[in-house]
């Protein structure tokens, strides 16, 4: 059986491109693999949160994540900090890993902007960290959304690179599972910006824990423009925010888009968000539900990550340590 790993950053709740692009995915996984799924917190702390931030996103989170369906018993779900393989491989990593491969990092550009000086290096260094996270299971199934792509080649290159300086043959090469629709959902108020936890504007996303009052206000507010929808979907062409709707309302409702055009094309996009609205209510509304009933009982959801994270920390830490004794170190 084929290893899964994947990991979500506890900033914020988790909103509808994680639900789509990652989480439903990592749900069907876990019929027919052995799944690890991580709250990389770790990697939240890379950008600046006060503590309480980051406690009370991992509760979210992993309550979240539990509503949604990850089965924490049968699988492996614990936040990354609580396993040290992560930090020593994450350091070992960091001196495979050459300068010029994170100087070309995209979402290091995108988030560092301009002032790239004025960043933590944990953010410089953050794709080493998640090969380690990857790699410290020997997982070769990543589940992610379109965005994380590139992280991933970088993960196989710094493990051919380790393997190839070692000379052995001890990191598998890993596949990135992206889904065939809804990869990149877009944000609600910009149809070329990825919709994102982190977005200043709570209107840009869809959050898992939103009523279904927040849903449809969200809906109905979210840019258009003025054509009504195409009957076909080449029509969608230089129209991001229309292709984005499609593009959710056919990925909750298991149609193609053509299904969906044929149904809502040629009228103007009132009765669509309407449908899309309820469409969203009846996925993403019991998750809410059971959200908040979960954090009713954060002492419980510690116990479900401190279980996990002994569990993770029986896989990898034997790797770990193989690869320790490979570059060198003693024990
Ligand atoms: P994060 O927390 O940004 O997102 C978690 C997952 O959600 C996907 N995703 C999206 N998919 C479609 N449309 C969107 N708008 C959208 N936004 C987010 C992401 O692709 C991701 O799969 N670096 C990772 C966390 C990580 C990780 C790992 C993932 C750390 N270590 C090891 C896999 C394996 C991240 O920031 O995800």
């Amino acid at each position: 059986m084929q290893r899964v790993f994947s990991g979500i950053q506890p900033t914020g709740v988790p909103q509808l491109g994680n639900y789509l692009g990652a989480i439903r995915n990592w749900v069907a996984l876990q019929k027919d693999h052995e799944c690890i799924f991580c709250l990389v917190d770790m990697h939240a702390l890379t950008v600046w949160r006060t503590p309480e931030t980051l406690r009370q996103d991992t509760f979210t989170q992993t309550a979240c994540l539990i509503a949604s369906g990850i089965n924490p018993k049968s699988q492996i779900l614990y936040n990354q900090s609580a396993v040290s393989a992560h930090a020593r491989l994450g350091w070992i990593f960091n001196c495979v890993v050459r300068l010029g491969w994170l100087n070309r990092m995209t979402q290091f550009k995108e988030k560092a902007g301009k002032d790239r000086e004025a960043h933590s290096a944990g953010l410089y260094i953050y794709p080493s960290l998640m090969a380690a996270d990857i790699h410290a299971f020997h997982a070769t199934r990543v589940p992610v959304g379109d965005d994380q792509r590139q992280h991933l080649e970088i993960a196989n290159d710094i493990a051919e690179k380790f393997n190839h300086d070692y000379e052995v043959d001890f990191f598998p090469t890993i596949e990135a599972l992206i889904p065939p629709e809804a990869a990149r959902v877009m944000s609600l108020r910009d149809g070329t910006k990825k919709m994102s936890k982190s977005d200043p504007s709570a209107q840009s996303r869809i959050e898992l824990t939103d009523t279904a009052d927040e849903i449809a206000l969200k809906i109905r507010r979210a840019k258009t423009d003025a054509e009504p929808l195409p009957s076909e979907e080449e029509g969608l062409e230089s129209r991001p925010e229309a292709r984005n709707l499609v593009t959710i309302y056919a990925a909750l409702s298991g149609e193609s888009m053509a299904q969906v055009l044929a149904r809502f094309g040629g009228s103007g996009f009132g009765p669509f968000k309407t449908a899309l609205a309820d469409l969203l209510v009846t996925h993403i509304g019991p998750v809410g539900d059971e959200t908040r009933r979960l954090l009713q009982a954060p002492d419980h959801l510690q116990a479900v990550l401190r279980d996990g994270a002994e569990r993770a920390n029986v896989i990898a830490e034997p790797i770990v340590r193989e690869a320790e004794r490979l570059v060198g170190f003693l024990r």
